[in-house]
């Protein structure tokens, strides 16, 4: 943007009235000083100041690169100039004209009552510098509103530039959380088709050994009083033939009969026990993996833990290289808490796993110590209305950094191909969301890590957020 009113233009027109009030005294000066060299000097400055000022109205007016002078007066100072009352131009003119003819005055006429040097000294305390002084009034009020123009355009500018960025930057949050958004449903959808797949593969094998394990189950009684019967039979034979014929006699001796009665009943026991556990896994498996994602239902917390870790059995078990793990279980007496149980399962199978691993590692680095690998899981009733689920390992623990963004779909410390990151963040919606309960966790470098999830016993009551700081007492 150009501005018509710059700082020369109030200058030079400031500097004109200086000039005016400048050649009048040296006129003066001029007509007292007798001695000739002083003469010339003052006429030099007089012919300086003229030149100058003549130069400077021509730039005022029409323009004038080298004093930085553009021109183009305004409707009103182009009056001041051409106009009554003031004509300052004509008054400029004349007075510059009556300082050339004083200036070529013979010396003799250089006297007070001179007619030019009047001339210049009424104007210069007169008409002339009110004229000019309205010019320089009239070039600074339109510098000032010039100015207040520019910085009304500056305010503009920056409110605009800043609605811009305000914009902007709303809508780099609102891409930010559709973002988020996206990740947590891949997310939710990937685990939900993992557990899901889970799921229907412990259903289909639970429903495929169910029908001839009952089968079984309901025959072993019948066959345990059938072996009765024929045993007690037996002995009646016994009782009343003493002395069976050589060949029975024989084979008595050669099945060790007497090992034998002895021995059928703990058999059938251990059948009987066998079955009745068979039963127990069948039941476990269509319990963990119940389709019930929309129904809330009454449901056994303790049950879903004991098949969680039914599942998960064959990884506690020793291997090569790897203690056991134990398991330690403090059940409390819990009423049946209203929520999803599948959903729910899901949660303790994240949890316990995430335990699991944690201890495999910790193995890796406490090879040469005497150390339990161990998990503890506690149910307490909090309230009447709440229940707390804790599940603790004495792994590793976990660092600050990680603890950090535990929660957070994709997560995961673990190689490729072996973590997807999923485990808590899906927990944390469905104990936080689902549930209404919390997921907490507490975690000491070198001593272990524990889960902390709080429930109502009913959905709709939300759980109070009670659980503050880790403290090492926590942990044991
Ligand atoms: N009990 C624990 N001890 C130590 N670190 C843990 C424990 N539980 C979770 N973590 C850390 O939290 C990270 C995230 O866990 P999360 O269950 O969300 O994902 P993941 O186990 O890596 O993968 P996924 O569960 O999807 O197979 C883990 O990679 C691990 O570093
Ligand atoms: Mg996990």
């Amino acid at each position: 943007m150009s501005r018509e009113i710059n700082a020369s233009v109030v200058n030079i027109s400031g500097r004109q009235r200086m000039l005016s009030q400048r050649i009048s005294l040296f006129s003066l000066r001029l007509v007292c000083t007798l001695d000739p060299s002083q003469q010339e000097e003052i006429r030099q400055c007089l012919l300086d100041a003229v030149e100058l000022m003549e130069k400077s109205h021509q730039g005022l007016l029409y323009g004038d690169p080298t004093l930085q002078l553009p021109g183009h007066p305004s409707k009103e100072v182009h009056s001041l100039y051409f106009e009554a009352p003031h004509y300052v131009n004509q008054k400029v003119q004349q007075y510059i004209q009556e300082t050339g003819k004083l200036l070529t005055s013979p010396n003799e006429n250089l006297t007070l009552d001179n007619p030019h040097l009047n001339y210049i000294i009424n104007a210069a305390s007169g008409e002339l510098i009110q004229a000019l002084d309205a010019v320089v009034t009239q070039y600074q009020k339109e510098s000032e509103i010039q100015q207040k123009a520019f910085e009304k355009t500056l305010v503009e500018l920056y409110n605009k530039s800043q609605a811009a960025t305000q914009f902007a930057q709303k809508r780099n949050l609102e891409i930010q959380e559709t973002l988020t958004q996206l990740q947590q449903a891949q997310a939710h959808l990937i685990q939900t088709e993992k557990m899901s797949c889970l799921g229907q593969l412990l259903a289909g094998v639970a429903h495929e050994i169910n029908n001839p394990v009952t089968f079984l189950y309901g025959n072993i009684n019948h066959a345990e009083n059938y072996i009765t019967d024929i045993v007690e039979l037996l002995k009646l034979y016994q009782k009343y033939y003493p002395t069976p014929a050589d060949e029975i006699q024989d084979f008595i001796e050669s099945i060790d009969l007497d090992f034998l009665l002895e021995d059928l009943p703990k058999v059938t026991n251990s059948m009987k026990i066998a079955s009745d556990r068979i039963l127990q896994i069948v039941l476990s498996l269509r319990n963990f993996s119940r389709k019930d994602e929309g129904e809330k239902q009454n449901t056994d917390i303790e049950a879903g833990i004991e098949s969680t870790l039914l599942i998960l059995q064959h990884r506690f078990k020793e291997k090569t290289g790897k203690e056991e793990i134990k398991i330690i279980k403090e059940f409390a007496k819990l009423p049946a808490i209203e929520c999803y149980a599948g959903p729910l399962n899901q949660v303790f199978m994240n949890l316990i796993t995430n335990a699991m691993d944690a201890l495999e590692e910790c193995q890796e680095n406490r090879k040469n110590c005497a150390y339990t690998p161990t998990i503890r899981i506690r149910t307490e009733l909090k309230y009447p209305d709440k229940i707390s689920i804790r599940i603790a390992d004495n792994g590793p623990g976990i660092r600050e950094e990680v603890k950090e963004r535990l929660f957070e779909p994709f997560f995961t410390t673990k190689p490729i191909g072996q973590g997807t990151g999923l485990g808590l963040s899906i927990s944390h919606q469905i104990v936080v969301e689902k549930h209404g309960g919390s997921l907490k966790c507490v975690s000491v470098l070198g001593q272990g890590t524990e889960f902390l999830i709080e429930l109502p016993v009913r959905l709709n009551q939300l759980c109070p957020d009670k659980v503050t700081g880790a403290t090492q007492s926590q942990l044991r």
